[in-house]
């Protein structure tokens, strides 16, 4: 009998089902869109950096609201701080417009030395150096005593004792001879004898910084703005999503309503604003 063999089959109800579930997929985020548009309205507010928005979202405000990565914090000092690789930066400018942010390493705000031996490491899914008018400096730690005067190399007061001398060189160098060596770039740093840093006034230059660009495609936040909604992050289906006040929802890149559609649906029915142009890439890879 052919009938003995259906069972090793997935039952047809079944796939049915299935079928009728992926077809009419339940737009993500739309359990309460509303409450997305309300939360995802704060600008970011700290000191001198003010009216902050999308890509970016305060410490606080739902994920939803802001990409991964571009947190901003604002501390007691009203100093803007953002985590890169687990470390901290401080935020000296953000140009909303050229996508370009200006930061330091907060651990050497206070000193010329790196305080945390880490290598200044970007998250390069979302960010890269905005110029190549930087150059990189390697510290290094924990370097064994040399007998005479090197002019290339500048001894750094962080070093503790002459067993465990701290120098800073041009370029990312691994640790040579010495224990640990960390990467740090900078812009405006003065050569001096024989290719060698010039060290004076070398902990200003670091607290000036070094720009990165985040590579956040916004034209979908801005196609989102220009249709009243606020943008946000599908944390799902990982891009730049679009939260509507009225009606609620969330569409997939604006608020627009197409009024040729006739919809007797018109609320429920945010598939139908998905656009050719969903597919855009994120990420503009510039
Ligand atoms: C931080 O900024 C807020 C709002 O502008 C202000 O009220 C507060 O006094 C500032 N705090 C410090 C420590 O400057
Ligand atoms: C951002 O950069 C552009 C181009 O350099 C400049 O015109 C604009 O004033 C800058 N905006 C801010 C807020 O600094
Ligand atoms: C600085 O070093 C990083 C690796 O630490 C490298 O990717 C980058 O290209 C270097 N930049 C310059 C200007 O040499
Ligand atoms: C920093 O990067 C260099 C190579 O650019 C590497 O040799 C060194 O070990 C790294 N330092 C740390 C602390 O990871
Ligand atoms: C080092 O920098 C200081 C301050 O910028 C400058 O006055 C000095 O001439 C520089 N030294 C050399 C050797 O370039
Ligand atoms: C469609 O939306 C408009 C405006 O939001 C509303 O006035 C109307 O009642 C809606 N129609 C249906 C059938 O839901």
């Amino acid at each position: 009998m052919d009938s003995q063999f259906l069972p090793s089959f997935p039952s047809f109800p079944l796939l049915f089902i299935l079928h009728i579930l992926i077809l009419h997929q339940v737009p993500s985020c739309s359990s309460n869109p509303d409450e997305h548009y309300k939360n995802c309205g704060t600008a970011f507010s700290c000191g001198t950096i003010t009216g902050i928005q999308y890509p970016f979202r305060g410490y606080g405000t739902p994920q939803y609201c802001g990409y991964p990565g571009l947190v901003l914090e604002c501390n007691k000092y009203n100093i803007t701080t953002i985590k890169i690789m687990s470390m901290a930066y401080r935020v000296l400018g953000i140009n909303q417009t050229t996508q370009v942010m200006k930061i330091a390493r907060e651990d050497m705000m206070e000193s010329v030395c790196p305080q945390q031996l880490v290598n200044t490491t970007l998250d390069y899914t979302i960010l890269d150096y905005a110029s190549t008018n930087y150059m990189n400096l390697t510290f290094v730690f924990g370097c064994p005593p040399v007998p005479f005067d090197l002019p290339g190399l500048n001894l750094l007061s962080c070093g503790d004792s002459a067993n465990n001398a701290a120098y800073v060189l041009p370029g990312a160098e691994g640790p040579g001879y010495c224990k640990v060596s960390v990467v740090v770039p900078a812009s405006g740093i003065q050569m001096g004898f024989g290719g060698s840093v010039n060290v004076t006034g070398l902990g200003a230059v670091l607290r000036e910084g070094f720009e990165v660009k985040w590579k956040v495609d916004g034209k979908a936040c801005r196609d989102c703005i220009g249709s009243n909604g606020r943008c946000g992050y599908d944390i799902t289906k990982h891009r730049t999503t679009c939260y509507c006040p009225d009606p609620a929802y969330t569409g997939s890149e604006s608020c627009k309503v197409d009024t040729g559609a006739s919809s007797t649906l018109n609320s429920s029915a945010p598939t139908s604003f998905v656009g050719p142009s969903s597919g855009t890439p994120l990420f503009s890879g510039k």
